[in-house]
């Protein structure tokens, strides 16, 4: 069997892939680590047009080979900070009144893709497979078969995939999924996302989709499916659990006072729906003001994509909803929001999580949100929090035990924060319950081994 190739904008280091990060990087290092391969993609600096083309550098980690190339200033911000991320990102979550499009980004954008392209073209061998991640590389499988490379190559998108009316108002959209139909296989997080493709196959690429998934398209046979990417809920168990003494979780505790803590951790991105679940928990203390001085709500947000203009904008807004609601709300020895815009390693982050009580994930649209997972598999099972989950997130089609609200209605969702923080333990652990099953039934392992199953059948 051949080895994995796993291409993603961004690539952990060696360190971080070992278990320090997020799902996609711990995923695409467990099947790796197992398989034994390459992870190929961005090395997160910006270098001279010389140090990028000196690359890829190499760093074995024992059967992994990590790869890693710089990117220029001006890829950086053509492909990178613009057609990337000022342009697919906000269009794929909804938000066209977001999205700027200029045509020298989208030609970096493309030009950066054949570039990793011929980047990586040395290092692939007959039997390889390669797996490539997210919508930064769109174009990669078609820029690959121009260099003459005929390996399966698959594609997982990460993010939801827009309906097609959103989806046209991306200039060159033809042109993008006529590159998605260069892949073998194309795997999405949830059902919804798989059938705006189809859709979009259907009505504006005059293709054909077949009973089982088989897409007729500009001249190529490819397979769709769904694969919704998880976590391993033990580890993470375990990993909440061990860490629970850690001098800040304790600080944390100590705090508290005894109050009820509500807890959120996101990327500063506006699909977050920050605001509005700032107000939400404002809303909170308004209609139900037992609950003031008896709640605290503390939301980490590491700030993300910074020279972004709508990145920007997104932070002065929720610092100033932070500002307004404690100005309100808070007492002389009581803040409600503790806002921080810090990273923290994700173990410290699991044992906080665990000693909250309702875990508030409400994003205006998201592929997973592995958060929600973590949150999930955080908790005591003895005396589990609840998690209040966005219908958005791909997440919500599996967390059953979870409360799910609408994240435009505030009320709706301080109605939800209220049920949470008043839910009785026997309630709790039978939504926990339910939550954890379906984690271990779709764990990451599911995940990764039915797309490279699908993808060596193809
Ligand atoms: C999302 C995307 C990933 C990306 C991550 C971090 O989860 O789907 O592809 O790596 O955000 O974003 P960044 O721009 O910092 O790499």
């Amino acid at each position: 069997m051949g080895r994995l190739i796993a291409v993603s904008n961004r690539v952990a280091t060696p360190t971080e892939a070992k278990g320090s990060v997020g799902g996609l990087a711990v995923g695409i290092f467990s099947a790796l680590k197992d398989m034994g391969g390459i992870w190929f993609g961005w090395s997160g600096d910006v270098v001279s047009e010389a140090v990028a083309n000196a690359g890829p550098t190499l760093e074995d980690e024992g059967p992994v080979t990590f790869a890693t190339v710089g990117l220029t200033r001006r890829d950086y911000d053509q492909y990178y900070r613009g057609f990337s991320n000022a342009t697919l990102w906000p269009v794929f979550h909804y938000r066209n009144d977001l999205a700027a499009y200029e045509r020298e980004e989208y030609a970096g954008y493309r030009r950066v893709n054949a570039w990793l392209a011929h980047k990586l073209v040395t290092l692939i061998e007959p039997d390889d497979i390669v797996w490539v991640h997210d919508f930064h590389l769109i174009p990669f499988a078609e820029s690959l078969r121009r260099e003459g490379v005929h390996n399966r190559v698959g594609f997982f998108l990460h993010t939801p995939f827009p309906s097609p009316q959103i989806l046209l108002n991306v200039p060159p959209h033809q042109e993008l999924i006529k590159s998605l139909c260069c892949y073998d296989l194309v795997g999405f997080q949830t059902d919804t996302d798989r059938v705006a493709f189809h859709d979009y196959i259907v009505r504006y690429a005059g293709g054909t989709v077949g009973d089982d998934g088989e897409v007729q398209a500009y001249g190529r046979r490819l397979r769709t499916g769904v694969y919704r990417i998880g976590v391993f809920p033990d580890e993470i168990a375990q990993e909440a659990a061990r860490n629970e003494s850690r001098q800040q979780v304790l600080e944390l505790k100590h705090s508290l006072e005894g109050r009820k803590l509500i807890m959120s951790v996101d990327r500063l991105d506006y699909s977050k729906g920050l605001i509005e679940r700032f107000r939400a928990f404002e809303q909170l203390l308004e209609r139900a003001p037992q609950w003031r001085e008896n709640v605290t709500f503390v939301q980490v947000a590491p700030p993300t994509r910074a020279d972004v203009e709508s990145y920007k904008n997104i932070q002065q807004n929720l610092e100033y909803e932070a500002g307004r609601i404690n100005g309100r709300y808070s007492g002389l020895d009581y803040t409600p929001i503790r806002y921080l815009n810090q990273r923290f390693p994700r173990s410290h982050l699991m044992s906080m999580c665990r000693e909250s009580q309702v875990g508030f994930v409400t994003p205006l649209r998201d592929g997973m949100n592995l958060v929600a997972k973590e949150y999930v598999a955080a908790q005591n099972p003895d005396d589990p929090g609840v998690l209040v989950l966005s219908e958005f997130a791909g997440a919500a089609a599996e967390l059953c035990g979870a409360l799910i609200v609408n994240p435009h209605d505030i009320v709706g969702m301080s109605e939800a924060l209220e049920r949470a923080l008043s839910m009785p333990l026997a309630e709790r652990k039978q939504r926990h319950e339910a939550n954890m099953a379906a984690l271990r039934r779709n764990d990451l392992g599911v995940w990764r081994d039915t797309f490279l199953a699908d993808l060596r059948g193809c």
